[in-house]
């Protein structure tokens, strides 16, 4: 992967972060992109990539964003869409404009940076795309409506645009984790605390870890692993899927 250029996006934290960390150990000129620009310097900093800032809620910044990492490096080969937040609500109170930033955040913004980067991958005949999705693309819970259906929308996506870069060398895949140990869970225990009225270890051992065979929270290492192996060259005949890092979960 030497010299092939990545640009990952919600890369100043937690899984994006270690994504971003692994392609810059493989050779890769790494652009991460996120809207706090705060850690996204300090991060590109720290693992030598360049940080470029974008709000992906915004269509335009989107383009740009692509538009600037080609203009940087020469090219965008591989692009892993990773960005994401959670809102967790009963349905009946889900704010609207929350359903429209998830959707806009882990769909929409998807589909955009796919569309820009795709030319250019089409002419190397090479590239790959990894999308950060979800257990919550195959199942659901409770409380989370506009995550999982921008989840679930998002292996759609991985599917078609899979069968589209098929004759150009583009791979499009998505990875599927369950819980893993990142600042998005650790800020979601207090809310789902409140909102099912339990205590916060609670929530981890009965709600996170409750379908798992394997009762730990998974580490970003893990996920930033099988982007790594998707990326390379050895996955070339792997594309279209959805791969679970799910310690089980989806099994029963
Ligand atoms: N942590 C988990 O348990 C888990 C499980 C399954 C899937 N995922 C998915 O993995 C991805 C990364 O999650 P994480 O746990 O590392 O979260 P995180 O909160 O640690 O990191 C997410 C990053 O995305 C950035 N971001 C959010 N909205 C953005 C926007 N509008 N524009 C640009 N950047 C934006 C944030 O600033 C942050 O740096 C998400 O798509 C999430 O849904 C996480």
């Amino acid at each position: 992967m030497q010299n092939k250029v990545a640009v990952v996006t919600g890369g100043a934290s937690g899984i994006g972060r270690a994504v971003a960390e692994k392609l810059v150990s493989l050779g890769c000129k790494v652009v991460i992109a996120d809207f706090n620009s705060q850690s996204g310097n300090a991060t590109a900093t720290q693992i030598g990539a360049n940080f470029i800032q974008a709000d992906l809620s915004d269509a335009e910044q989107c383009r740009s964003l692509i538009a600037q990492a080609a203009q940087l490096h020469g090219s965008v080969d591989i692009l892993i869409n990773n960005a994401g937040f959670q809102h967790i609500s009963p349905i009946e109170e889900f704010p609207v404009e929350q359903w429209n930033k998830l959707i806009g955040v882990m769909l929409t913004a998807p589909f955009l940076l796919i569309r820009y980067a795709w030319p250019m991958m089409k002419q190397k005949g090479w590239g790959r795309v990894i999308n950060i999705a979800s257990v919550h693309a195959m199942v659901a819970s409770p409380f989370k409506a506009g995550y999982i259906s921008a989840k679930h929308g998002v292996i759609g996506l991985t599917k078609t645009a899979a069968l589209e870069g098929g004759e150009f060398g583009i791979t499009v895949n998505a990875i599927c984790p369950a819980y893993v140990r990142t600042p998005l869970v650790e800020n979601q225990i207090a809310d789902q605390a409140r909102t099912r009225g339990i205590p916060e270890d609670q929530v981890v051992t009965d709600v996170m870890l409750k379908n798992a065979a394997i009762k730990k929270l998974i580490e970003p290492e893990e996920v930033a692993d099988l982007v790594a192996f998707l990326a390379s060259n050895q996955a070339s005949s792997i594309t279209g899927s959805s791969l679970t890092i799910d310690s089980g979960w989806t099994a029963q």
